[in-house]
């Protein structure tokens, strides 16, 4: 079934010029780009991204991070878009994350106690509806 799905290029993907290579890797497996923004975001727009986990240790230095530099937007869509582009993705922590993935091949660990790894993808159909509506349109 056709799908669409939220994917972001965090500031770290930006900030190191992976814009292209990321993007490529879901245009290579398939995937069409139906919408594309690059911004500012605004701790606004992360609160209600990142809603679910608001009180979570981590929620801070997530927000902190996000906000640090643009990130680019992008709507991806095709059959079972939502769960390839998190196989493509990998474990968030970079580190462990598999050779092959984005986060595998690319990702790190920068001894900065945040956890950089460069693109956020939805989870689900209903996290996908929302956060397209949220980001692109
Ligand atoms: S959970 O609780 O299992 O849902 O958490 P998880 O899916 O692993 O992570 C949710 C998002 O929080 C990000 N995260 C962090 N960002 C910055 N610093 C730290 N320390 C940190 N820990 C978790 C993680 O990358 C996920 O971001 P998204 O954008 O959804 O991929």
């Amino acid at each position: 079934m056709t799908e669409k799905t939220l994917i972001l290029v965090k500031p770290d993907g930006v900030e190191r010029g992976l814009i292209g290579e990321i993007l490529s890797r879901f245009e290579t497996k398939g995937y069409v780009i139906e919408g594309l923004k690059m911004l500012q975001p605004t701790e606004e727009l992360l609160a209600q991204h990142y809603a679910e986990h608001a009180g979570k240790p981590f929620y801070r230095s997530l927000v902190d991070f996000m906000v640090s530099g643009p990130v680019v937007a992008a709507v991806l869509s095709g059959d079972r878009v939502i769960e390839g582009v998190r196989t493509m993705l990998g474990a968030s922590d970079p580190t462990t994350a598999a050779p092959g993935t984005i986060r595998g091949d690319y990702g790190r660990d920068w001894d900065e106690g945040v956890q950089k790894n460069l693109v956020h993808a939805s989870d689900s159909p209903e996290s996908a509806a929302r956060e397209i509506a949220l980001w692109l349109y």
